[in-house]
């Protein structure tokens, strides 16, 4: 792909950087690194799982197993704090003595690893090694920007070197599988888990989860330095019924294929050697005992050959979800659906062997669940080499090397949303003349919470804070803090003492968010996406200063603040930045690097619009070219798609982000008028190896201002008279550029296959004849569209 020479030089030298000091050499060249339209079929790689030498070894070791050790390889538990309701039983060193434990998780060191390892190795019967697993999700100790900021760079480069950097520091510890990449798409904000994933598009999430895989599963799943990545959670989780965790979804079969399904289609193809079930009911039935999502299109349609972990106790949460009367019943279930290790909820372990001898369950099902293990244990090389090298965990600080690359991430994660002009000029960035700087608020000096949830073995002392590296730029006696309270509670003292120092201070940031753990992330849903505390309060008395006011908003989703986007001059979107929060807020705030982040998720207006998400249907009454702004006044106005008081659109939509400069985008123009639906069939799911472009649609993007840029330049299209509606845009390829001040440049996409099909009436994936329209742009809503036809 031609990729813009100097951000290509870029990264080439941060890759240089990496891979001499990782021992990562890179595995592709970088050209090959970032996709524009191939994800919804895409390619196969081949997989660590079909090694024949392998096989012959599973088959060797099945035939010694009794009964009872096959049921010892599918039963895992945790060994260390909880992530769930706590249960299972806590006699593991006889347990794995006897091989009753296949996979052990939640342990804190190689050297509690290794302990354990010399059990299983050394002291059950077939000295079958144990497989140590945790959730790593935006890191094992460099803690990075969270998955959702992570996807806010749109750079899939920096997403594999994340995961390489947390493969490296997992290994290290004895852990040998994550339970990352999250790809469940999510349009529900309230759904606090939105923060572990990449957002709203399928064909973005494809992207990010592919470099996940990559990074996570190296070139090698055997090195001692590659761990096996977990796709999770299968399916539909993110679709949850008014993005209360664990609750319900229901999802068309349709919706499911083009939505939901692609980013798990995309890492296993990518070779993600395991996949967690969800805890959610899918269509009536629960994801952990779904055969239709777990066998017919995971097994037979997708081929996978991998192992399927339940989440958390979510087999024995059949009984609760009222389709098993007993852990029996739930065993029975989530096994012959296709879920073939039970994760802490113990209903294996007590029940899998009776099942089988009264055959509930097959012997066969029972030994392809074994096979599943098996398979992945031998392919990290675990047999050879169960142990790890102590000497291997960092002792101490951080290589530097590690700590660039979380302060690169997190630069171009961040999404300004808004830089009105103060005084003559926008706000940001700042310079050496910004006189007197003002921090205020709860997250400004505040470690813990920059590493966000899901935090892993992150420490706060890792941590930069923003106060931290603002004084190291600015001089501590240009920099003033003031706290404002906590996070959820504040004093009228504090709120007046941040006032004053507001009123001293020539520009002021305000540091502010929601509560990493406890407000985002797992078992986090909110109903009011509000500050929390007295926040929007300090708020609003500090903007009453008539001071500038920067608005830094630290959380793991939109959060619709009606009063801030009115009012504040300027708001970054910081989300959780990881341990390089300050020093990575600062080079963007004072314009070392631009900003350059875009939204990976609809930032609606107000909590009534949600779900609100740009790829929706057009519906037969669209409300395109009425004045929302107002209530109807006539039958005209009344009787679209609309509410009578809001607006349709989101206050800021997908794709959106603005910088320092401006960027201008001529006509998209397409190089083909008509297109044959035959001729493009014959090429599906082969655009990534070479299948045969079709057309090419190009623009020119200039820089129009005065300073450097990286744009995300983002390609979208729309298809008409389809047997099934197609949504009014959705992304189907992107590219990060690098523009200097006045560069224009001439980007092109070609548009293939994969890029024009949908899945049609009957469920499959083709190209059907249609008007295509076709944007290239800079977010989900601009530009007008070039437009070709697809014949026969
Ligand atoms: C979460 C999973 C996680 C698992 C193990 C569950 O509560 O849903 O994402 O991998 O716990 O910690």
């Amino acid at each position: 792909m031609p990729w813009n020479s100097r951000h290509c030089a870029k990264l080439l030298v941060t890759a240089g950087i990496l891979s001499v000091v990782l021992g990562f050499a890179l595995s592709k060249p970088l050209s090959a690194q970032t996709h524009e339209n191939a994800e919804r079929s895409g390619v196969e790689k081949v997989s660590a799982l079909a090694d024949p030498a392998i096989e012959k070894r599973v088959e060797a070791l099945l035939k010694q197993m009794t009964l009872e050790e096959k049921v010892g390889q599918l039963a895992q538990y945790s060994s260390g704090a909880p992530t769930g309701p706590s249960t299972g039983n806590p006699d593991y060193p006889n347990m794995i003595s006897r091989g009753d434990v296949g996979s052990l998780f939640n342990l804190d060191s190689a050297r509690a690893a290794n302990q354990y390892q010399h059990l299983a190795v050394e002291k059950s019967r077939l000295h079958i090694p144990l497989l140590f697993g945790l959730d790593v999700i935006h890191g094992f100790r460099t803690t990075f920007p969270v998955p959702l900021a992570l996807a806010s760079t749109w750079d899939p480069f920096i997403v594999e070197q994340y995961a390489r950097i947390a493969a490296q520091e997992s290994s290290a510890a004895g852990v040998r599988w994550v339970f990352s990449p999250m790809v469940d798409i999510a349009r529900d904000p309230r759904w606090g888990r939105i923060v572990e994933g990449a957002g709203e598009d399928p064909y973005l999430g494809s992207v990010m989860a592919r470099a996940y895989v990559r990074g996570y599963q190296g070139k090698k799943l055997s090195d001692k330095e590659s761990v096996a990545a977990c796709v999770k959670h299968f399916v539909g989780y993110g679709a949850v019924e008014g993005g209360r965790d664990y609750n319900t979804a229901e999802i068309s079969e349709h919706t499911l294929r083009e939505i939901y399904l692609p980013p798990f289609r995309a890492a296993i193809r990518e070779g993600s050697v395991s996949l967690m079930s969800s805890f959610n009911t899918l269509n009536g039935l629960p994801a952990t005992a779904n055969p239709f999502t777990l066998t017919q299109i995971l097994r037979k349609e997708w081929g996978f050959r991998g192992l399927t972990v339940s989440d958390w106790t979510s087999v024995g949460e059949l009984v609760p979800h009222g389709i098993a009367r007993d852990k029996a019943v739930a065993a029975q279930k989530a096994i012959n659906a296709g879920v073939d290790m039970d994760m802490i909820s113990d209903s294996y372990h007590e029940n899998l062997a009776e099942l089988v001898k009264h055959g509930k369950v097959s012997q066969a099902r029972l030994d392809e669940a074994v096979r599943d293990v098996l398979r992945v244990k031998f392919a990290l090389g675990l047999f050879e080499d169960p142990f790890t090298d102590e000497s291997r965990e960092i002792q101490g600080a951080l290589p530097t090397e590690r700590v660039e690359a979380a302060r690169f991430a997190a630069e171009r994660s961040f999404v300004l949303l808004k830089n009105s002009a103060a005084g003559g000029r926008p706000i940001l960035p700042l310079t050496g003349e910004s006189g007197r700087i003002a921090l205020i608020g709860p997250m400004g000096d505040n470690a813990q919470n920059m590493l966000g949830p899901w935090a892993g073995h992150g420490r706060a002392e890792d941590a930069v804070t923003l106060r931290a590296a603002l004084e190291k730029r600015a001089g501590a006696g240009k920099v003033r803090y003031a706290k404002g309270g906590e996070l959820q509670t504040a004093s009228d003292a504090d709120i007046q003492t941040a006032v004053e120092t507001a009123q001293q201070a020539d520009v002021v940031l305000l540091a502010l968010g929601e509560e990493a753990a406890e407000q985002s992330g797992e078992a986090a849903s909110r109903a009011h996406l509000d500050l929390p505390g007295r926040q929007e309060e300090l708020l609003e008395k500090v903007t009453a200063t008539g001071k500038p006011v920067v608005l830094l908003l630290f959380s793991g989703r939109p959060l619709p603040l009606p009063w801030a986007f009115e009012h504040v001059p300027a708001i970054v979107a910081a989300w959780f930045p990881g341990i390089q929060a300050g020093p990575a807020l600062v080079r963007v705030l004072f314009g070392d690097v631009p900003p350059s982040g875009k939204l990976v998720v609809s930032w609606p207006r107000t909590m009534g619009q949600i779900p609100v998400y740009y790829n929706a249907l057009n519906t037969g009454r669209p409300a395109d070219g009425y004045d929302l702004t107002h209530p109807p006044r006539n039958s005209l106005e009344k009787y679209v798609s609309r509410y009578i008081d809001e607006q349709n659109t989101p206050l800021f939509p997908f794709g959106f982000g603005l910088t320092y400069s401006s960027v201008e985008y001529s006509q998209t123009e397409v190089d083909s008028a008509k297109l044959s639906a035959a001729a493009l069939n014959a090429n599906l799911g082969r655009d990534a190896s070479g299948g045969t472009t079709q057309a090419t649609a190009s623009a020119t993007v200039k820089n129009a201002g005065n300073r450097a840029v990286d744009e995300v330049v983002q390609l979208y299209i729309r298809l008409i008279g389809t047997s099934m509606e197609e949504p009014v845009r959705k992304l189907v390829g992107f590219k990060r550029i690098a523009l200097a001040p006045g560069e224009s440049r001439r980007v092109s996409f070609p548009l293939g296959a994969d890029a024009l099909s949908l899945w049609d009436i009957q469920n499959n994936l083709r190209v059907e004849p249609s008007h295509v329209q076709i944007w290239i742009s800079p977010d989900s809503s601009r530009g007008l569209p070039a437009e070709l036809e697809i014949i026969e």
